[in-house]
């Protein structure tokens, strides 16, 4: 059978090590902002870390971490996304040594993954700060941030060196523009945060970015560095010219974050942005230099399309991946409010290559969905997910597309391979897995896990390397 999907495709799943292992407090670790955020984005965070925090104890992949990774491996997986959590290692942030038990822990865990022949893929900030980076110094708006990210950073360069080759700097960076706290870490309240102070904060992680990609380069030889951004493609609402340009500067907003990292220096079109609202980036005298050292690939979550109008009176805001637009009348959406469209992530992967023409990785896709567990006939359990079966084949169709447009993309990592608690709502009930997990919105469950429907469909895509979306597809 025939595919599009190039001989060394990475398949495989992502997940957050804030939204999946749990022991939030346990072995050395200390407090992440993730911690007293019980209600994710959603609601309010609190003081100290409360038992409604599902995150606490998420899916207990600290303790369980070898069967899932048996799990994965049955599916076929090259690649696992997971990330390290920084309060694992560095408990406060600004500690002068790190927490063994910590590293120790993520060296059991890429060995487990190494073992199957599966390929971590780390990103070093995924939504958890540690917590007394943003109390004490209101994260990344101070910029010493920076040389606590190079400490960590360069500390587990040096110690998995040898076990992991693929890395993302931070996590869908430009993320902090609407979620300052869990993106930033940045403890002034939102309404209050100035555009100065949120934009010199931004400045602050794309230089630790560039930096993160010297070290790497300069400590592991052959190691390949990303940047991660949250893609939405922005249709114009209609053709009127308005729209056209209404949707062009919310794409700039996002562009920009993917255009420092490919091209390593600011757009012209930012400039622009910070002369009209009094907006003024302090550059230490390194950093020009520093964000030369650009990544070695464009990584991206793709999840939802939104439309823009430069038209007032239609900005009714729909839901979507954080950054919410206008909703677009020819798409379905999910449960959430999220809008369906396979044919963005195609586009999407056009648009960054023409744009960088560096090698892509999708590292976050799937459907947040109820799941209902039945018997599966055979004295187990199961979830017939066809929902998440159809979700995933049309959007793996596109990206087969985008392949025959000559794209050049490294893997494909669907979001949320085993069930864990989702980022912005915290719930349990959004469930993206290939693989179901008994625990509820209330925290009660055993735990247990148990194979999707789609788990077997999946294992298949892997197997034959894209060739079985032919059933339904010509991607020959
Ligand atoms: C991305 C994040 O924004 O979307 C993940 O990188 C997150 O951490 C994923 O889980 C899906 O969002 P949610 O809110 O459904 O979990």
């Amino acid at each position: 059978m025939k595919t599009a999907f190039p001989e060394g495709f990475l398949w495989g799943g992502a997940v957050a090590a804030n939204q999946c292992e749990g022991a939030y407090n346990s072995y050395g670790k200390g407090l992440s902002t993730q911690d007293i955020m019980p209600h994710g984005i959603a609601g309010p965070i609190t003081e100290e870390p409360t038992e409604d925090n599902l995150k606490l104890v998420g899916i207990d992949f600290y303790h369980r971490y070898k069967e899932d990774v048996r799990l994965f491996a049955e599916m076929g997986f090259k690649v696992f996304r997971t990330s390290i959590a920084w309060s694992r290692i560095y408990p406060n942030g600004d500690d002068l040594t790190p927490n063994e038990e910590g590293l120790q822990f993520y060296d059991d865990l890429f060995d487990e993954c190494r073992k199957y022949g599966i390929e971590p893929l780390v990103t070093l900030s995924h939504y958890e700060t540690p917590l007394h980076l943003a109390k004490e110094y209101d994260g990344w708006v101070n910029r010493k941030l920076i040389s606590f990210y190079e400490r960590y950073v360069t500390t587990v360069f040096k110690r998995y060196k040898d076990k992991v080759k693929y890395w993302l700097t931070f996590n869908e960076i430009n993320s902090i523009l609407e979620a300052p706290f869990m993106s930033g870490g940045i403890y002034t309240p939102k309404e209050k945060l100035s555009k100065q102070d949120l934009y010199q904060a931004v400045h602050h992680e794309l230089v630790a970015s560039a930096l993160a990609v010297k070290l790497g380069h300069e400590l592991m030889p052959g190691a390949k560095l990303g940047c991660m951004v949250l893609s939405m493609p922005t249709y114009p609402l209609t053709p009127n010219p308005d729209d056209v340009i209404a949707s062009m500067h919310f794409e700039h907003k996002n562009d920009f974050f993917a255009d420092v990292h490919a091209r390593g220096t600011y757009p012209n079109y930012m400039k622009r942005y910070f002369r009209e609202n009094g907006i003024e980036i302090h550059f230490a005298p390194e950093d020009e230099e520093l964000l030369k050292h650009t990544v070695d690939f464009i990584s991206f979550s793709y999840y939802v399309s939104i439309c823009e109008t430069g038209d007032p009176d239609k900005r009714k805001t729909g839901q979507g991946n954080l950054f919410a637009g206008v909703p677009n009348p020819y798409l379905q959406a999910s449960e959430w409010g999220w809008q369906i469209d396979p044919q963005g992530l195609r586009y999407v992967l056009n648009r960054f290559y023409d744009r960088y023409q560096k090698p892509l990785f999708i590292v976050e896709n799937g459907l947040g969905a109820v799941d209902e567990l039945v018997d599966d006939g055979h004295g187990g359990k199961t979830v017939n997910d066809d929902y998440r079966i159809a979700y995933m084949r049309d959007h793996l169709i596109q990206v087969g597309e985008a392949i025959k447009d000559g794209v050049e993309v490294m893997g494909y990592t669907s979001w949320g391979c085993i069930d864990i608690v989702s980022a912005s709502t915290a719930e349990m009930k959004k469930r993206y897995g290939f693989i179901y997990v008994d625990r509820n919105n209330d925290g009660s469950g055993t735990l247990e896990r148990f194979r999707k429907k789609s788990f077997h469909w999946y294992k298949e895509v892997i197997g034959t390397n894209g060739a079985s979306l032919n059933k339904d597809h010509n991607l020959e």
